[in-house]
């Protein structure tokens, strides 16, 4: 399979739209040797397809499109490669790119956990908005982990587990998590046996999580912040990493320590990066320490072929 990842930042993205620290700031003026990203989502292609899954709809998806030829395939006269979208949960700066899909000539295939759905027809109601457009066409998530398959993006099979993270602010559950606010996610190829784990919200890695870490050629994962405190510190924040449901890269039980129990030939890919984190200087002590632990920084546009 090829997984593009066309998002590689958390909400806000890089520079974010209204932030002056040392990094939105250095970024945009050219002087940090860093790369702008816009919000977390990733396209999965089957092998020897074109078309995908889309998975999370970020605010920027028309930048992300414009970006990536492979999105615009140009078969027809409106064409798209995405095929479906899935949510990882309802957040905004992975569902509202939905909005931006209204053109679509029939119902959207939406696959997102039954908690997701709730909070998108409610808190914040992008699903009824979209019924005034193309409509979406829901699957719920099974989140007994129970493999699934998508007819519309033939050649994978999926499984979703349930983590420890949080719903959106809008949501009924924002202090009451329940089953399937966050969900981390194994992608199988059926053809090549490659398998992929993709969690850009993970707050808590358990047995179950780590296990299937484990299984995966390749894993994509949180990489919101590298100290727990670090928007605290910063004063850009009240919150810790682990309030809003996010493990800092740094520290004991950290993500580096996690990480580095995996099998060697592991692909290990933080995806998810908040503005505030120093990993985005590319000539910061942070990013060599996860060169040397052999973490890679996701980056947008960065292709994996599995
Ligand atoms: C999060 O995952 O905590 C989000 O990126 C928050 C947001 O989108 O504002
Ligand atoms: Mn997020
Ligand atoms: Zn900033």
């Amino acid at each position: 399979m090829r997984i593009t990842l066309l998002g590689t930042a958390a909400g806000g993205g890089f520079p974010q739209w209204n932030c002056n620290c040392r990094q939105c700031a250095g970024v945009r003026s050219g002087t940090l040797r860093a790369k702008s990203r816009t919000q977390s989502s990733i396209f999965v292609q089957p092998e020897g397809s074109t078309d995908g899954l889309l998975i999370n709809a970020s605010p920027d998806i028309l930048q992300q499109i414009r970006a990536t030829p492979a999105l615009q395939p140009a078969r027809t006269v409106r064409d798209t490669a995405i095929a479906a979208v899935l949510l990882m949960d309802g957040q905004v700066d992975h569902a509202t790119g939905l909005f931006m899909l209204r053109e679509r000539g029939s119902k959207l295939p939406l696959w997102c956990t039954d908690p997701v759905a709730e909070d998108l027809t409610q808190g914040n109601p992008v699903l009824r908005v979209l019924e005034h457009y193309c409509g979406v066409e829901r699957h719920s998530i099974p989140l007994d982990g129970r493999a699934f398959t998508i007819s519309d993006v033939p050649g994978l099979r999926l499984q979703a587990m349930p983590l420890k993270s949080k719903a959106a602010p809008y949501s009924p559950h924002r202090e009451a998590p329940v089953a399937g606010d966050n969900i981390g996610l194994t992608i199988l190829d059926t053809a090549t046996g490659r398998r992929a784990f993709y969690a850009p919200g993970l707050g808590e890695i358990d047995p179950a999580v780590f296990d299937a870490m484990g299984r995966s050629d390749a894993v994509l994962v949180d990489g919101t912040f590298w100290t727990d405190d670090e928007m605290i510190g910063l004063g850009l924040s009240r919150k810790t990493a682990h309030d809003i449901g996010h493990l800092a890269q740094s520290g004991a039980g950290g993500m580096i320590e996690c990480l580095s129990r995996l099998p060697a030939a592991t692909r290990r890919v933080l995806v998810h990066i908040n503005n505030t984190n120093p990993i985005l200087d590319e000539d910061s002590e942070q990013r060599m320490q996860l060169r040397s632990a052999g973490i890679e920084v996701g980056e947008d546009g960065m292709l994996l072929e599995l």
